[in-house]
């Protein structure tokens, strides 16, 4: 049976989180047991595959863009170690109770489900599935469909996640959205976030936790050093104290508050660093590097600096993105 094999391999990877060479091999063999069960290899490159699909702020990734994102390592193997966990802390705090998640954004082969309901019974762990993409969707149930693992699933939802309204959202347990890109560039976390946290209870808990886009500054490396040093410069944006405002009744602002990192003084700096770091649950965290989500942005720093000001802010509308003014 597909579903047992899945669960093995679903194992794999999490008792072995520190072994790259193993989560890579045991992914790529899920893929393989993917791409047999659906039939996106036979919808090839075409148009409606690949295009973005515009929400109601911030893109949606295509299709075959989504499925890639099952092959980003150590990201798919940090998400479900993350997830499991938070299944299991979960289960001890609320004892003979079904743990329901709120899935949003599952892409073509929702992989939060397929990968964790396996280690679970469907009395334990109940997913509702929401994703904008028509074609992700319909793939994903018939992936869900294929593994048999229809019973752990409630609902269905082809929507928005920007303005979805939850039905009975207190009863979720676990909020799942990895929407996001480095740099928080385009994709619809924020939005998300904005919109479903004051849906949800607040025992309700998110993964990823948090993202936070932070600016360092490198030193010109001196001989007989290693590496550079650096150091932390400010805090971008920590999405969760700035969606906290939102009690329900506020619409999503144009930007957020802009921050500014002043370069003039007496030391000299190499380069600005800006990463996105990704808090996914406890202790566990997508670092530098670590994932397509993690590569961060450096920028050469010139002296005689023209402005001695550099102003970061997070644009919401008319596009999502981070945006530098100096
Ligand atoms: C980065 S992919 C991740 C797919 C899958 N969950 C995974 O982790 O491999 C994000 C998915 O969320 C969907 N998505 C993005 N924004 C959305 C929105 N506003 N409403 C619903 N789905 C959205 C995209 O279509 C895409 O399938």
């Amino acid at each position: 049976m597909l579903r047992n094999t899945i669960k093995e391999l679903s194992t794999t990877i999490l008792n072995n989180q520190s072994d790259f060479d193993t989560i890579k091999n045991t992914i790529d063999e899920i893929h393989t047991h993917y791409l047999e069960t659906t039939n996106i290899r036979d919808l090839g490159d075409g148009m409606q595959h690949m295009a973005a699909v515009p929400t109601a702020s911030g893109m949606a990734l295509s299709l075959n863009h989504a499925a890639a994102c099952l092959l980003d390592y150590r990201r798919t193997a940090k998400f479900l170690d993350g997830m499991v966990t938070l299944i299991r802390e979960k289960q001890q705090q609320h004892p003979n109770e079904t743990i329901n998640i709120f899935y949003a954004g599952c892409g073509p082969y929702a992989p939060f489900i397929t990968l964790v309901a396996p280690l679970f019974k469907a009395s334990e762990v109940q997913f509702s599935i929401l994703e904008i993409n028509a074609s992700s969707i319909k793939m994903a149930e018939e992936l869900i469909n294929a593994l048999e693992l229809t019973e752990y699933v409630t609902a269905y939802h082809n929507a928005d996640a920007v303005t979805f309204q939850i039905p009975d959202a207190k009863k979720y347990h676990i909020l799942f959205s990895e929407t996001l890109d480095a740099l928080l560039y385009r994709e619809s976390y924020v939005p998300i976030l904005w919109n479903m946290l004051p849906q949800i209870s607040d025992n309700c808990a998110v993964i990823p936790n948090n993202v936070i886009v932070q600016a360092s500054l490198t030193y010109p490396q001196k001989e007989g050093e290693d590496t550079r040093k650096e150091k932390e410069a400010a805090v971008i944006l920590d999405v969760r104290e700035a969606v906290k405002v939102n009690d329900g009744t506020k619409s999503l602002p144009q930007s957020f508050e802009p921050i500014t990192i002043n370069l003039s003084g007496d030391e000299k700096y190499h380069t600005m660093i800006v990463d996105t770091k990704v808090h996914i649950h406890n202790d566990i965290w997508l670092h530098r590097n670590e994932s397509s989500l993690s590569i961060p942005l450096e920028m050469e720093i010139v002296y005689p600096l023209e402005a001695p000001n550099v102003t970061f802010f997070y644009e919401l509308k008319p596009s999502v993105e981070l945006k530098l003014q100096n």
